[in-house]
């Protein structure tokens, strides 16, 4: 179903990351990263501990920037956002991409439906209606429809990372970025969780998006169906 001529779901090159801070020597973190990602392929990133796997993430999905000079490029579905403007930055990032954080990172303060709602106000495609119905389409299908108006610290992690998971699908997004998705969970409840990312994934779009996962775990390794390695062993 993925072939050469069709326009990837992601498409970075030249990726170079150098961190700058006072009073220290530079850090050159990534030096020449490029990858392409096929829509629907799921893609798994290894790479021991400060080699760069989550700021890696982070510029593919546009929440930081590569170093400059170096012709770098990021491409969702074809349209770049390095050298776009924020705005536009911003608009891809919520309706091309969806994000699931090893830490969750659901707003406390609001119901798990609006957690999953939440992305559709960035998005003119649904109406309030519409994003709140298909919040709880998803969060049924996640197994968490009885607790639609709880809030995330009435929940286990387990269960905000299912939500988390929830949300990241409720823009149809065509590629899916998690960073370390099970990592704060037990080897069970971290397999249901990608058990459940595979999932519905396929089902709440019209084509599964592709998925770039970082992960520790040579299990969810062998699920992908391709590994890329960051940085030395
Ligand atoms: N905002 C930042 N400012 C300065 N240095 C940073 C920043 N973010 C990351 N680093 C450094 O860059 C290196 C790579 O960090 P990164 O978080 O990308 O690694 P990682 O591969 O995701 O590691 P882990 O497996 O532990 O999550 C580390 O040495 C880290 O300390
Ligand atoms: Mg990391």
């Amino acid at each position: 179903m993925t072939t050469s001529m069709s326009v990837p779901a992601l498409f970075a090159e030249n990726l170079h990351k150098t961190y700058r801070l006072p009073g220290a020597p530079p850090l050159k973190v990534l030096s020449g990263v490029s990858l392409r990602v096929e829509p629907g392929e799921h893609v798994a990133v290894l790479g021991r501990s400060g080699s760069g796997k989550s700021t890696l993430l982070n510029l593919l999905g546009g929440l930081d920037s590569p170093d400059p000079g170096f012709g770098a490029r990021v491409e969702i579905a074809g349209r770049d956002i390095v050298g776009a403007p924020e705005r536009v930055r911003a608009l891809v990032r919520a309706t091309g991409i969806g994000f699931v954080f090893q830490s969750f990172h659901l707003l406390p303060e609001l119901p798990i439906e609006e957690n999953v709602a939440l992305p559709a106000r960035a998005a003119p495609r649904f109406s309030r209606d519409a994003a709140l119905r298909r919040a709880r389409d998803l969060l049924a299908a996640a197994g968490l429809s009885d607790r639609l108006g709880h809030r995330p610290a009435e929940l286990s992690g387990g269960e905000q990372q299912r939500v988390a998971v929830a949300r990241s699908l409720m823009n149809a997004p065509g590629l899916v970025l998690a960073d370390e998705p099970t990592g704060n969970l037990d080897p069970a409840t971290g397999d249901a969780v990608l058990d459940l990312l595979f999932d519905l994934s396929g089902r709440f779009s019209d084509a599964a998006p592709a998925l770039v996962v970082v992960t520790h775990s040579d299990a969810i390794a062998a699920r992908c169906d391709r590994t890329v390695r960051i940085g030395r062993d």
